[in-house]
């Protein structure tokens, strides 16, 4: 079958049907209740089962393989939604109406065009860097030159920068100590002065989530391009945003099937409950850094292997066992040298992932027009069956959703480097989301860490030590 929209609109229901059937019943019908606080709940090492805060922005279970935004599942989001309805769903909660969608279209279209941070980001050696170092350099640009309150608030006029009024403080004094100032400045504001001017309010840090959802995709786009010695390009204005993705990538208008492709691939990205790299946004957010900082620790999260970086392995993977036939051996050697076979398992699936249901037949309908790509997910597709019958169903180890992704990817065009960073591109969604909701009840988190070593050791004179 060719995929057109139909098809592909009819492979997700197809999914969730799957889903249903293989779970028996919808996710939780009743409404969890408002949880008490202190909780009792039994804690794993690397903080499995720990409950770090209550939210109403997305739900997993685990058990039965469900994915849930804000209470709509994921299938009905991949059948009839797009990426712009689904951050606005996270971010406020609701679903937009058309005007409202139209202007948040509207936004992340005006944000995307960031003429300013990519040129600041060629003056560093981007070609040297990994796509994911460039966002988190780049996230970090765009703190500096769109919100950074401290700085822009406390940053005097250049004509007052020098002055002798009464708010002037000395810089710095003369070695000597004499207390004649060197330099003045007029007084600046404190931080927490910035901070009453303009404060992690709702509709600032809106605005700033904003900013970066349109942002990382821009920076992983034009630093992929660079890479491939080519100049950046800026959004087109009637494109969405899946669509605009793939043409700042490859530099040309995608098809309407290409287009929907990236748009289920960064729905089902978008959010994934307390996942390590939406943890460590919250934890850099919980101590009021902002919402830029906060995204950036998100981001470098999310390049490990255990985590998103897991994509880019799955397909190196793919390229190394290279033959159905290898795939057996190769799982083997991998077991015996008591290493993890790259997207698969998880730690709160213990059922089919939802979103690999989607994306692994999703590849598979792509690749029937990529027939480069066609040994590849043969290579997937006997991999999956193998780790299944080895191990997978006995210890409830499945596919997750960085299993396929990189084929689907690939089948976009994409070069592997780019895989982490469109999960960043679409996760940033859910890290913000998640950061809003936390800063309206905000407590800095900060878990114990059990000490295990000595006490009571005599301190031994370097001089002495034999
Ligand atoms: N291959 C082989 N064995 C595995 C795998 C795997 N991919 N995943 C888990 N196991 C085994 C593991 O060896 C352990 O066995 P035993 O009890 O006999 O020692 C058992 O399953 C439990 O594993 P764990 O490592 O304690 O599980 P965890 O919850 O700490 O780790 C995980 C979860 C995702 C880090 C892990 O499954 C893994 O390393 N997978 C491969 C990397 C990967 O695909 N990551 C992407 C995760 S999904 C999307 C995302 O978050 O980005």
């Amino acid at each position: 079958m060719k995929a057109d929209l139909n098809s592909i609109q009819r492979l997700v229901l197809k999914a969730a049907e799957t889903a249903r059937r293989e779970t028996a019943d919808e996710p939780e019908p009743e409404k969890p209740k408002k949880p008490k606080w202190p909780i009792t709940c039994t804690v794993g090492p690397g903080l499995e089962g720990a409950i770090a805060c209550e939210s109403k922005v997305g739900y997993v279970n685990g058990a039965k393989g469900w994915l849930v935004y804000r209470g709509y599942n994921i299938f009905d989001l991949c059948a009839y939604s797009t990426f712009e309805e689904v951050s606005f769903l996270l971010l406020n909660g609701r679903m937009p109406k058309k005007a409202e969608l139209d202007l948040f279209k509207r936004k992340l279209l005006s944000y995307a065009r960031m003429n300013e941070i990519i040129m600041h980001l060629m003056g560093f050696p981007i070609e040297r860097m990994s796509v994911m170092g460039a966002l988190r350099l780049g996230t970090n640009l765009m703190r500096t030159e769109f919100r950074d309150l401290d700085m822009a608030s406390a940053r005097p006029a250049p004509s007052e920068a020098i002055s002798a009024d009464e708010d002037s403080i000395a810089m710095e004094t003369l070695p000597s100590g004499s207390d004649h100032a060197t330099f003045e400045f007029k007084s600046r504001l404190s931080r927490a002065a910035a901070k009453a001017q303009r404060g992690f309010d709702k509709p600032s840090g809106l605005e700033d989530s904003c900013h970066l959802i349109a942002g990382i995709s821009c920076i992983a786009a034009a630093a992929s391009r660079i890479h491939n010695g080519k100049l950046p390009l800026a959004p087109q204005a009637d494109l969405s945003f899946a669509g605009n993705l793939i043409y700042m990538i490859t530099g040309r208008r995608p098809s309407p099937v290409e287009e929907r492709v990236m748009d289920i691939a960064l729905i089902l990205h978008a959010d994934h409950g307390m996942n390590a790299s939406t943890f460590a946004t919250m934890v850099v957010a919980s101590t009021l850094a902002d919402i830029y900082f906060s995204a950036g620790a998100g981001i470098a999260a999310l390049s490990g292997p255990l985590h998103g970086g897991a994509n880019e392995e799955v397909l190196r993977n793919l390229r190394e066992i290279k033959t159905v036939a290898n795939v057996k051996p190769w799982v083997a050697r991998k077991l015996a040298q008591k290493g993890k076979v790259s997207g698969f398992g998880h730690r709160v699936y213990k059922a089919y992932d939802p979103r690999a249901l989607i994306l692994g037949p999703l590849a598979g309908l792509l690749v029937k027009e990529k027939p480069e790509l066609k040994p590849l997910y043969a290579v997937a597709q006997e991999l999956e069956k193998t780790v299944l019958n080895t191990f997978g169903k006995e210890k409830k180890i499945f596919p997750n959703v960085d299993f396929y992704s990189g084929l689907v990817y690939s089948s976009l065009g994409f070069d592997d480097e780019l895989f982490t960073p469109m999960f960043a591109a679409s996760r940033v969604s859910g890290w913000t989301a998640r950061v809003l909701e936390y800063m309206e009840n905000n407590r800095i988190f900060r878990p114990r860490g059990l000490y295990i070593g000595e006490f009571n050791k005599r301190y031994i004179p370097l001089a002495e030590r034999t």
